[in-house]
C-alpha cells in the first residue's frame, strides 16, 4: 500500500472544502477541527460547523470526502462534526468583519447574480423580474432579492403590492411566490412610497437579513436587483457574497456605455466577477416592422469586448414590456412571442450555461483577497409582519 498522507497533505486537500455561506474554504476559516490518520489508511476528520444546520453538513459531508478519498494511502474517510463554541464564533466573525454568523439561510443557494448598471432608469428592475420568471421557466429554482432599498420597484413588478411575508417556525421571514419566483423586498415591509433613510450600519443590517434571516431553501439562481451605480450596497454584498456575480445592464448609446463600464470598474475593485452585460432599450420595431435606433447602437458589444464578457442578449423597446412591468405579470411568461421576452429569454439561457448546475451550491476557490471589511452593523431590526 502507498505510503499513508501526512496531515499537512490532507489540510492542504481540505482546502478545496467551501463553506457555502461564507465561500471561504474551511482550512482559512479554521473549521477544521482535527485530523487524525490511522495505521490502516482511515482518516478522521471533525469539522466544526458555525451552526449544526442540515444542509451545510450534509454538503461538508460529501465534500470532505471528495476531496480525500483520491490522497494516497487513504482508504476511507470518516467525518465528524461538533459546533464552534462561543469565543470560536466571535474569533471567526472578527476575522470576517461581520456582526453575526449565517445559520443556513443560504446554504442551498447555487449562482448570485447581482444586476447592476452605472445610472438609473436603464432596466435593471424590468431585466431581474423576467430573467428570474424565464428562468423559472426554464426549469430553475429562483429567488429575486430586491436590493434597491431606496426605490424598490420588485414588488410592483411582480404584482405583490399589499402582501406582507410571514414569519416561519424557525423565525425565519418566508420569502413571497410570483411567476415561480421566491421573491423579497423592502417594499414587503414599509408604506407604499415611504421615502426610508438608511444610514450605513443600518443598510448593512438589513442586507444581511435579506440574504440571512430569509427562508431562501434549495435556489439554483439568486438575482439580486441593485440600487442604480455604485455605491454602498454593493461593497456590503460583496463581504456577504464573495462568489456573487454581476450582469451589467446597459444602453445602447456610447455615452450610456462609458457609465456603465464604472459599474465594471467597481466589480473588478470588489473582486467580483462579471457574467455578462446585457443591452436593453436596444432600438424599437414598430408594428409594420421598421426599426428605430432611438438609443444608438452597438455600446453593449462595446463594454462587453472592453470587460471581455458575453453580450447576454439585446433587448429592443416595446410597450409590452413596459405595460406588463407596471401591471405586475412578467412579460416572458405572458407572451414569450414579444421580441423584448425572446431577448430575454435568450439572455436568461446564457445566464444557464454560465452557470452549470452542482448537485449543492456553485463552490469555488476564491483567487481573489477577501474585500473590504463593511462597518460594523448595529441596531435596527426588520419589521417582520
Ligand atoms: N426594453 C424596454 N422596453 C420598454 N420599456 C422598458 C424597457 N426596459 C425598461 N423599460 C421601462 O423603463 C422604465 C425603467 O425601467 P426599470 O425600473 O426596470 O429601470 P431600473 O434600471 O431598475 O431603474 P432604477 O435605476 O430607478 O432602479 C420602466 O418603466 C420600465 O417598464
Ligand atoms: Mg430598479
Amino acid at each position: 500500500m502507498a505510503a499513508v498522507t501526512t496531515e499537512a497533505e490532507i489540510r492542504s486537500a481540505l482546502r478545496s472544502v467551501i463553506d457555502p455561506e461564507l465561500r471561504r474554504s474551511i482550512v482559512e476559516l479554521d473549521m477544521v477541527r482535527s485530523v487524525q490518520i490511522n495505521a490502516n489508511g482511515v482518516v478522521d476528520v471533525t469539522v466544526s460547523l458555525t451552526t449544526p444546520g442540515c444542509p451545510i453538513r450534509g454538503h461538508f459531508q460529501k465534500s470532505v470526502v471528495a476531496a480525500l478519498s483520491d490522497l494516497d494511502g487513504v482508504s476511507h474517510v470518516n467525518v465528524y462534526f461538533d459546533v464552534l463554541d462561543d469565543s470560536e464564533k466571535a474569533a471567526l466573525k472578527q476575522k470576517l468583519g461581520r456582526g453575526s454568523l449565517p445559520e443556513g439561510s443560504l446554504a442551498e443557494v447555487g449562482s448570485v447574480l447581482c444586476v447592476a448598471s452605472g445610472k438609473g432608469g436603464v432596466g435593471k428592475s424590468t431585466l431581474t423580474a423576467n430573467l428570474a420568471a424565464a428562468l423559472s421557466a426554464e426549469g430553475r429554482r429562483t429567488g429575486v432579492l430586491d436590493a434597491d432599498v431606496w426605490g424598490y420597484s420588485i414588488p410592483r413588478m411582480y404584482g405583490l403590492g399589499a402582501v406582507r411575508p410571514s414569519v416561519s417556525a424557525e423565525r425565519k421571514i418566508v420569502p413571497l411566490q410570483a411567476s415561480g419566483v421566491k421573491v423579497m423586498s423592502i417594499g414587503f415591509f414599509v408604506e407604499e412610497d415611504a421615502a426610508v433613510v438608511w444610514r450605513g450600519p443600518m443598510l448593512h443590517k438589513a442586507l444581511t437579513q435579506f440574504l440571512e434571516d430569509v427562508e431562501w431553501g434549495a435556489l439554483d439562481h439568486l438575482l439580486i436587483d441593485l440600487p442604480p451605480g455604485t455605491g454602498d450596497v454593493s461593497m456590503t454584498l460583496a463581504q456577504l457574497l464573495p462568489q456573487a456575480r454581476f450582469v451589467i445592464v446597459t444602453t445602447p448609446q456610447p455615452t450610456a456605455q462609458k457609465v456603465a463600464r464604472r459599474s465594471g470598474e467597481m466589480a473588478r475593485k470588489l473582486s467580483l466577477e462579471i457574467a455578462g452585460v446585457i443591452e436593453n432599450m436596444s432600438g424599437f420595431v414598430t408594428p409594420s416592422g421598421e426599426r428605430f435606433q432611438i438609443f444608438g447602437e452597438g455600446g453593449g458589444q462595446q463594454l462587453a469586448d472592453e470587460l471581455d464578457v458575453p453580450l447576454l442578449g439585446k433587448v429592443p423597446l416595446t410597450m409590452p414590456l413596459r405595460e406588463h412591468a407596471d401591471s405586475g405579470t412578467p412579460l416572458v411568461l405572458e407572451n414569450p412571442d414579444d421580441p423584448a421576452s425572446q431577448a430575454i429569454r435568450y439572455a436568461a439561457k446564457g445566464l444557464v450555461a454560465l452557470s452549470p448546475l452542482p448537485s449543492l451550491p456553485v463552490i469555488q476557490v476564491s483567487q481573489h483577497p477577501a474585500p473590504p471589511a463593511a462597518p460594523k452593523p448595529v441596531g435596527m431590526s426588520l419589521p417582520m409582519a
